[in-house]
């Protein structure tokens, strides 16, 4: 693996998830960890992230000299590039010129490990106000920019480089070729990390967890539950029972894709929890969005008790169902402060806080992973790309997409203004540039219009297209306006309720993606 120290920058995932991209495992550990503690990891090398701070201001994250002493290949970007730079006996300092955003880089050592085969003037991407004036003793300086006369440095001998702009920014057109020649030359790590061989390994892993036990998987519909099903399912296969839970809050034709395409693509053992009358009664009268969540929430985890004590009491194979399958993800995993075991779970909301009686030991074979590779994992595995590529949606449904109450009349309106929404989106095969489009009916806002010869008084619908990464942040997607226009013209004369189609322009923030 390769050792991430996060500095407390928001980079750290990116360079974790840049390393992956070149086939080479991952993992972040926090700049706290004692050395010996990364040592213990096997690293084959060590990358220092960016960080917030001047290594000069006061409660900037310290690093002594000993992190460089390990012998194990270790490369500084930004912060981590000052920080060795100061380790070691270099010289930063405040120069008047700081640079954010695009900077032009020179390289200066044309034969350099760093850079050999990229061109002497690039663009690169910089935020830094600190310089380093003088590399450490050792060292040679193989790049400049107008503001940081050091700009990249390396110890071919020690294998120690540094540079201070952030090669795992997109905006650094050579970047990931840096940090590859990082990797590969600097560090001699092999492009092992492929798709065939994380299926492989986590089938073994949860084959050896679960042994001859029964485990129980809540499909919600989305991608993360079922690729950890099918992977689950691959590795254990009768001792599997998925359960879905339809609250009638789902999308069109959703049910059907998970009982109809899944079980053919996987053989897996289904039990389909038809509640959607529990669910609207729960609802009915409600229309605070908390409120709506929290009653979701509530009814999801007694349904699926229930469900789970059926399958117990079923016993399938005569065995107690002793697992539960989560489709963890490894930013939920960081964002909770890493570490290994159930404790600090952010349990994916759907089976959140299930009742103390009902112990389950979790498995979770995506824990490791981010998202686009758990899609890929997803692809192996031959879950088809309308599932693997679908639109994240919350757990919540369509619940949280109707402003006002939700009744059934409301919610079939909705589902066929979506249906269309996602229709048209992948006919203009925008569905990878897309994070998500929620269709929102704002069921209680009435407007005049007309259709045909008459006077209607229906409701708007809003398109809130975004693109993100991560939906921690999302911009509102430039959807081009014949895509728009196709869909608005769509719906209002194939859902007689609406009559009116708007576009949501926020950003997140300050906006949040879903409106409720
Ligand atoms: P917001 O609206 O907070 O949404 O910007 C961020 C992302 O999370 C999804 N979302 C949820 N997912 N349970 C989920 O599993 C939920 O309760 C929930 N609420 C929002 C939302 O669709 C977006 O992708």
């Amino acid at each position: 693996t390769v050792l991430v120290v996060d500095f407390g920058a928001q980079y750290a995932q990116l360079i974790a998830r840049r390393v992956r991209e070149a086939h080479v495992h991952s993992e972040i550990v926090p700049s706290t960890m004692p050395v010996e503690e990364m040592l213990a990891k096997k690293p084959k090398a060590i990358i220092l992230s960016g960080g917030p701070s001047s290594v000069y201001a006061e409660g900037a994250p310290n690093v002594g000299a000993e992190l460089f002493e390990t012998g194990v290949p270790t490369f500084g970007i930004c912060y981590g590039f000052q920080a060795m730079t100061r380790a070691l006996g270099g010289t930063v300092a405040k120069t008047d010129l700081s640079e954010f955003g695009r900077t032009e880089l020179r390289v200066t050592g044309a034969d350099s490990l760093l850079f050999t085969g990229l061109p002497d003037e690039q663009p690169v991407w910089m935020s830094h106000g600190d310089s380093v004036i003088e590399a450490p003793a050792g060292f040679r300086a193989v790049a400049t920019t107008a503001g940081a006369p050091v700009a990249a440095f390396e110890d071919t001998d020690r294998r120690l480089f540094g540079v201070q702009f952030h090669p795992e920014v997109l905006h650094s057109e050579h970047g990931q070729e840096v940090l590859r020649r990082f990797l590969y030359e600097g560090a001699g790590c092999r492009p092992t990390w492929t798709m065939l061989n994380i299926v492989d390994e986590q089938v073994a892993r949860v084959r050896e967890q679960i042994g001859d036990k029964s485990v129980i998987c809540a499909l919600s519909g989305g991608v993360d539950s079922a690729v950890a099903g099918a992977l689950v399912q691959r590795a254990v296969g009768d001792q599997l029972t998925c359960v879905f839970v339809d609250h009638g809050l789902l999308r069109k034709g959703e049910a059907e894709q998970v009982e109809k395409d899944f079980v053919a693509i996987t053989g897996a053992r289904l039990k389909v929890v038809d509640a959607e009358e529990r669910f609207l009664s729960a609802l009915a009268g409600v229309t605070d969005p908390e409120e709506k969540r929290k009653i979701i929430g509530r009814e999801f985890i007694r349904v699926f008790e229930q469900a789970a004590r059926e399958v117990v009491a079923d016993g399938g194979d005569g065995n107690e169902v002793e697992f539960l399958v989560q489709g963890t993800l490894y930013p939920d995993v960081v964002e909770s402060g890493g570490g290994t075991g159930t404790a600090n779970i952010k349990s994916h909301h759907n089976v959140g806080g299930l009742p103390e009686d009902l112990q389950f030991t979790l498995v979770e074979p995506l824990r490791e992973l981010f998202k686009d590779e758990v899609r890929k994992v997803g692809e192996e595995l031959g879950l088809p790309p309308e599932m693997v590529w679908r639109q994240p949606f919350p757990g919540p449904g369509l619940g949280i997409r109707i402003i006002g109450e939700v009744t059934r009349d409301r919610l079939e309106i909705l589902r066929e203004a979506d249906a269309i929404a996602r229709e048209e989106l992948s006919h203009a095969g925008l569905d990878r540039d897309i994070w998500q489009c929620p269709v929102v009916l704002l069921a209680d806002v009435r407007s005049v219009g007309v259709q045909g010869d008459g006077r209607t008084y229906g409701h708007p619908v809003v398109l809130r297209p975004v693109s993100s990464e991560d939906a921690m942040t999302a911009d509102w997607s430039r959807v081009p306006y014949e895509v728009l226009a196709k869909i608005s013209n769509r719906i209002t004369n194939e859902v007689r309720e609406i009559n009116r189609v708007a576009l949501d322009v926020t950003s997140k923030p300050p906006g949040t993606i879903e409106w409720e």
